[in-house]
């Protein structure tokens, strides 16, 4: 009989935190068949991934959990050492397989629709090597594509390694513990929830132009994170250059952050004065002292234009040392770090 599987460095694990997190197929990193044809490890997986009944409503798509199954089951089969007479894959992942192919195909989404979304799971790095894996989830359309509206309907490289330096470096995680933190043009709000569940955050405020994504974020995010019942994480619109107001529409002038932290919010001239203009503001009006930004370096022209804008509202500059591991080496908060992503510090004179 098998014996029951344990959680153990043979990539299992690995593989479940990156389907969560709804890699692209051919990154997956699929361990080989003399693993998975164990029964034990097939029961894990199918617990794990395909169990809907128990694991509902965050568990990746059906398309997704499709393709995943049908690219597990041809690793296994394909290898030499199967034995059709000796090995199998286990009823229940027959079952799921069988399921998953009878149903309709899912409408994708047009120009003029909202995103599909779906929820997505994001694991902490080195969560995958422990038996207690902590975790995020958030809201989005995995399927967008950079600068096609709706941008921050889906959770970007820049937060992903914003996440990785806040929660894997002392500096990142004294950043946060204990400290009322805000966020500038949040999106999905990753940042914001992972401040919040796990880095010890005193208070978050969650902000965004796109008044759509803060729905999303107060209505099903924070229930998801366990969260709704927390008075201190919230979300609210704020569209840079205006005033910040409090949910009642009354001025938010006395609300006071030790820290602003922003992801992927210069790549667009045409909104960086906007940007600035607001950092100067959480300096003046809202106690802010650091505010700490990540940006997918995808055209060195726009980002040094940004840096511009801060020299002219006379800030100090600083940039972080901080790499994130490349995808091979990551155990969570999956993301390419082929286009180069910096992080600053930007502080009042
Ligand atoms: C590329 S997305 C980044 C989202 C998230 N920070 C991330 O890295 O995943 C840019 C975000 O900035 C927000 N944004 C753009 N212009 C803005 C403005 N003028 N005021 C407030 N938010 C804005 C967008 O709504 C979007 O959510």
């Amino acid at each position: 009989m098998a014996s029951i599987y344990r959680l153990g460095d043979d990539g299992v694990a690995l593989l479940v935190a990156q389907c969560y997190q709804l890699v692209d197929l051919k990154d997956l990193d699929i361990p080989p068949s003399s693993i998975l044809k164990s029964p034990s490890v097939q029961t894990y997986i199918y617990n794990e991934l395909f169990n809907e009944g128990v694991l509902s409503p965050i568990i990746p798509p059906e398309t997704y959990r499709l393709r995943v199954l049908k690219a597990l089951i041809s690793r296994i089969e394909a290898s030499e050492d199967w034995d059709p007479e000796e090995d199998e894959i286990i009823e229940p992942l027959i079952t799921a397989l069988t399921i998953l192919m009878s149903l309709p195909k899912e409408d994708s989404s047009g120009i003029d629709s909202p995103p599909l979304l779906s929820f997505v799971k994001y694991t902490l790095p080195s969560s995958t090597r422990s038996q207690t894996t902590k975790s995020i989830a958030t809201s989005e359309s995995r399927g967008l594509i950079y600068g096609f509206g709706s941008t921050g309907f889906r959770t970007w490289e820049a937060a992903l390694h914003l996440g990785t330096y806040l929660s894997c470096t002392e500096d990142g995680r004294a950043l946060i513990q204990g400290k009322r933190v805000l966020e500038l043009g949040a999106g999905t709000g990753f940042v914001s929830l992972l401040c919040k569940r796990h880095l010890g955050a005193k208070s978050v405020l969650m902000t965004d132009g796109n008044a759509k994504l803060v729905d999303l974020f107060n209505s099903t995010c924070l229930k998801e994170n366990k969260l709704a019942d927390d008075q201190d994480i919230q979300g609210e619109v704020w569209e840079w250059g205006t005033a910040l107001a409090q949910e009642d529409g009354s001025d938010a002038s006395v609300e006071r952050f030790d820290v602003a932290l922003g992801a992927d919010l210069t790549y667009d001239t045409s909104i960086i004065p906007l940007l600035t203009d607001t950092v100067s503001t959480l300096f003046s009006s809202h106690g802010v002292k650091k505010f700490v930004l990540s940006a997918t370096i995808r055209n060195e022209e726009t980002f040094n234009a940004f840096l511009a804008a801060c020299r002219d509202h006379d800030f100090r500059i600083s940039k972080i040392q901080y790499e994130s591991p490349s995808f091979a080496d990551q155990t969570g908060f999956f993301h390419d770090t082929r286009t180069p992503i910096w992080t600053y510090t930007i502080e009042p004179s």
